[in-house]
């Protein structure tokens, strides 16, 4: 597939959206033909799941969690990140299944292997070209978020839920050296943006 796929990862409050965008529009600067969207969701049916998967009065499984966060993957990609990566585009996706990872698994306790097992089954040999990983500590997503909306699900989490799920994010680094780019997320916005632009477009 020519396209390339960059997932974009980090807690909750980290900026990965913000610097998304960014991204987005200096790559089309450049030329670039660009898809930009988001997990859960991505599809209309895959944002119908988000909904539900988002709701504060919604009680889940983790286990059933972590499976309806890969079915709406399985759509997003047939759908969408397949497609458009065949056409050619360039695929800058919010949150991807090192999230799964990170949320279900280091946050809510699913086991590693029963999350490899189903990735494997819903996306075998594709994964990103390039992951980026904000890394903040939990504090400092956890203030930004706050300042930005009203927490939704997994944001009125408490702050254990988010170390863990930052420890997870960096275990599943050191598993995947590669892909997986970590850019320390605490400093000036200015100064992400010059990391993410040298990691992804070098
Ligand atoms: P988020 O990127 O924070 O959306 P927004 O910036 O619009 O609030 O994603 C929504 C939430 O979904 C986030 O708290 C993490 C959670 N999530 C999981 O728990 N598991 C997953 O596999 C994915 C993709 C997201």
């Amino acid at each position: 597939m020519p396209g390339k796929f960059v997932t974009f990862e980090g807690i909750d409050g980290a900026g990965k959206t913000t610097h998304l965008a960014w991204l987005a529009e200096r790559l089309r600067e450049k030329g670039a033909v660009v898809t930009v969207t988001r997990e859960p969701g991505g599809t209309p049916f895959g944002e119908r799941l988000r909904e539900l998967l988002l709701d504060r009065t919604q009680q889940l499984d983790p286990a059933t969690e972590m499976l309806l966060m890969f079915a709406a993957r399985r759509e997003h990609l047939s759908d969408v990140i397949v497609p458009a990566l065949k056409e050619g585009r360039w695929v800058l996706c919010d949150r991807f299944t090192d999230a799964t990872f990170a949320y279900q698994g280091g946050g809510s306790g699913v086991p590693w292997t029963d999350i490899a097992e189903v990735e494997r089954l819903v996306h075998g040999e594709l994964q990103p070209h390039i992951t980026v990983l904000f890394d903040v500590p939990p504090g400092v997503g956890r203030r930004r978020s706050a300042q930005a909306r009203t927490p939704d699900r997994f944001e009125q989490e408490q702050e254990a839920f988010h170390a863990r799920v930052r420890d997870a994010y960096l275990r599943r680094a050191r598993e995947h050296p590669a892909r997986i780019r970590i850019i320390d997320a605490s400093r000036s916005i200015e100064e992400v943006q010059k990391a993410l632009e040298g990691i992804v477009l070098s």
